[in-house]
């Protein structure tokens, strides 16, 4: 029967393009090629149907399927795209069906939506994925989010965001890859691979969406939304690259940004937006805008109404309007008073159907329906999200290797984390269900219930000033061998819109590591967070530390894989973790400063508690020196360095190499370490393996001026590994 339906759907397909060929309708034949379909479509187009593509509504965030006869009454026919909360296939394609049998030309919409970290199969938040420093995992895990969202009717997700972001206050800090510019590239460049592959028109792939571009994660203290204070030379040198190394891997969108650079907010950027993304980049899909922030222009102060901020915005190359009302109200009027050349508005519409001819659209604009049983949760899939996660934890601290647990016949569990499920799931979790995720109580009753006995206490919940369940907890303490101590952040504290003014825990969680120390046994600190976290006490309360992030629905397995041993661990840290808040802003890759001697803290330390790229193992490694193929070159040289690095330890373990470069002399002053290259590799015990960064000097020596130009001074350069270094001179 199956077979059937596909063979007659392919006979329909055919004689569907037999007969437009047959009319000679050009964009309706998917023999031609996509530019002379984009063009042959947008020539039969009126002004009032090319404004109607370039609008984004909403559908199915207070509707279902039951009552689809009201809700098409609110979608046109002709609209470009809605946001696809549901997950329904079915809601989709009768929404899809009046677009292509209803308009005029036949014009499929665009189904976009939010799948950040997951779709049903939620996997880690992207900082701590970042932690992992694997970037084909993280394409797989994109790849699993992308045939789950393609199969319930999402087309086009807003991810990936490659925000730079030093400040651990701003919510939104955990939906991006951490504090490097490079590291953002790579995980970037990484997530659109595994969303788009090499064909988005593929049933299991969809389209990307770069954002914010460009300089959100720069919010000023850290809150939501604010002014952000940008320089033309951090926003090349720091914000720009994984931009434009995203554009470079082929994304086929990018979001604008509600922030503004220097006065000009990225919704009415040209420079950002025309100038350099359209022109110089020679990116050819579209720009669709942040939810409402054509409106807020009016708020921003550079726009007196809605029209005006609807010019500015379309005028300045965003050309997707995410409901703001704008377009579609003012559009038309705008290119008959002559305010909008009909030449913006053609390439404007071109952008928006050239994405939807790549994705397949026009042949395929129905969802297939399958069961949730066939698209969700597929075993391979779960294995891909837990070694993500397992991969992800950041092993903080374990003195005396009092990890992992392979004596102890009696453990505590305690803490408001230890057996919840929501929170682990961090925000943005699309379809995510919190029945899914597996706790980190049933993880370790899984993986060592059998071998030892547990016992579980809430101690406290997540804030608030209620003490009273901390004496059942020091109970269960007292019998125990060992404490796991599961604290945290609830999901709703991170993400948009939930800045902090401080990265620590609220003081009832405190107050229970310090009632739990006096009972002498040994405490082991389990931390799921959406940011870096404010640890100096804590730091000395416990005897190890694990941030295990926001893991996802495998979170229970992977947290006990890596406390049994099953797993050794292997994250390390994208993003700084401060003394404590008052150090923000502090990120390893500052620019040089005058005296380091001095401007020091008076009262902290001026050091981080954790620095970048920190993080422990069961294991230990030995690096050996760094070997140049020359330390003498000249332009135009090859040049490669390698380093061996040894397991010397008991157990096998993924080590990731970080290269960082430093140019102590420059016609700019820059950052005192700059990362340029990183390898994860399975090393065995006693065995060794060569990491190798083959450099390319304009790329990874030179520098970016205030412009975007890039230039390669003379001179010397070092090249660092942990703390080996070597100079290299270039002639
Ligand atoms: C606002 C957020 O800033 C953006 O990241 C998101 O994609 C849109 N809303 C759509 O939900």
């Amino acid at each position: 029967m199956r077979n059937f339906k596909v063979f007659s759907a392919c006979i329909l397909l055919a004689l569907t393009a037999i007969s437009a060929k047959a009319d000679n309708v050009i964009y309706k034949d998917a023999s031609q090629p996509i530019e002379k379909r984009v063009e042959d479509l947008v020539a039969r187009m009126t002004l009032e149907e090319k404004v109607l593509q370039l609008n984004q509504y909403t559908l199915g965030r207070n509707d279902n399927v039951n009552n689809v006869a009201e809700i098409l009454k609110k979608l046109p026919a002709e609209l470009g795209s809605v946001i696809y909360f549901n997950s329904d296939p079915d809601l989709r394609n009768q929404v899809q069906r009046q677009a292509m049998e209803k308009s005029r030309l036949g014009i499929p919409m665009i189904f976009g939506y939010d799948v950040i970290h997951g779709y049903r199969t939620v996997y880690p938040i992207s900082l701590a994925q970042a932690c992992s420093w694997n970037s084909g995992l993280v394409e797989q895990a994109c790849a699993v989010a992308a045939q789950e969202a393609r199969m319930s009717g999402v087309d086009w997700t807003f991810s990936p965001m490659v925000d730079v972001a030093r400040d651990g206050r701003w919510g939104r800090v955990s939906e991006g890859y951490g504090e490097d510019p490079y590291a953002n590239a790579v995980f970037g460049v990484a997530s659109i691979k595994g969303y788009q592959g090499n064909d988005m028109s593929d049933s299991q792939r969809v389209a990307a969406c770069l954002k914010h571009y460009v300089g959100y994660g720069a919010s000023e203290g850290g809150r939501d939304y604010v002014y952000t204070e940008i320089s033309p030379q951090t926003l090349w040198d720091t914000y720009m690259l994984p931009y434009e190394e995203g554009v470079k891997a082929g994304a086929a969108t990018l979001m604008s940004c509600f922030n503004d650079i220097s006065g000009t907010p990225g919704t009415a950027n040209s420079y950002i937006l025309r100038e350099i993304l359209k022109n110089r980049w020679k990116h050819d899909g579209f720009v669709v805008s942040d939810w409402g922030a054509i409106q807020q222009l009016r708020s921003q102060g550079v726009a007196k109404d809605l029209k005006e901020a609807g010019l500015k915005a379309f005028t300045a190359g965003v050309e997707m309007d995410m409901m703001n009302n704008s377009y579609d109200k003012h559009l038309v009027d705008l290119v008959n008073e002559g305010k909008v050349p009909m030449a913006m508005v053609d390439d404007a519409v071109k952008r928006v159907l050239r994405v939807k001819f790549r994705l397949g659209l026009f042949e395929k604009p129905y969802t297939s329906t399958t069961t949730e049983k066939e698209r969700f949760l597929l075993p391979a899939n779960l294995k891909i999200a837990q070694q993500l996660a397992e991969e992800s934890i950041v092993l903080l601290k374990n003195d005396n290797n009092i990890l992992p647990l392979t004596k102890q016949s009696n453990v505590a569990v305690i803490g408001p984390m230890a057996k919840d499920k929501l929170n682990l799931l961090g925000s943005w979790s699309a379809h995510g269900k919190q029945d899914d995720v597996t706790s980190i109580y049933d993880g370790l009753v899984a993986e060592l219930g059998k071998k030892v006995k547990l016992s579980y206490a809430e101690g406290c919940e997540f804030d608030g000033d209620n003490t009273s369940k901390f004496a059942e907890a020091v109970s269960v303490a007292n019998k125990s061998e060992v404490i796991i101590l599961c604290l945290g952040e609830k999901k709703g504290w991170s993400g948009e819109n939930a800045s902090r003014s401080t990265l620590a825990l609220p003081k009832i969680q405190e107050d229970l590591v310090l009632e739990l120390k006096k009972t002498g046994k040994p405490i082991v600190l389990l931390l799921s967070s959406g940011r870096p976290l404010e640890l100096n006490r804590l730091e000395k309360l416990s005897d190890a530390m694990l941030e295990i992030w926001q893991p996802g629905i495998m979170s229970g397995q992977a947290v006990a894989g890596i406390l049994s041993g099953r797993v050794n661990p292997s994250g390390k840290l994208s993003i700084t973790f401060p003394y404590s808040t008052g150090q923000i802003p502090i990120y390893y890759n500052m620019r040089q400063s005058g005296r380091t001697h001095q401007g020091k803290y008076q009262d902290i330390p001026t050091t981080p508690l954790y620095e970048f790229t920190h993080g422990l193992s069961y294991t230990n490694y030995e690096y050996g020196d760094i070997k140049a193929s020359a330390t003498k070159i000249k332009r135009g040289d090859k040049l490669s360095l390698d380093i061996t690095v040894s397991n010397s330890g008991k157990m096998d373990g993924k080590e990731t190499v970080h290269w960082f470069i430093y140019d102590p002399v420059s016609t700019i002053s820059r950052p005192v370490k700059e990362l340029k290259h990183f390898e994860k590799q399975l090393i065995k015990a006693g065995e060794s393996k060569t990491f190798r960064f083959e450099v390319d000097l304009e790329r990874d020596f030179g520098f970016v001026d205030g412009t975007g130009k890039r230039f390669l001074e003379s001179g010397d350069y070092y090249v660092i590994v942990k703390d080996k270094k070597i100079k290299i001179e270039l002639d």
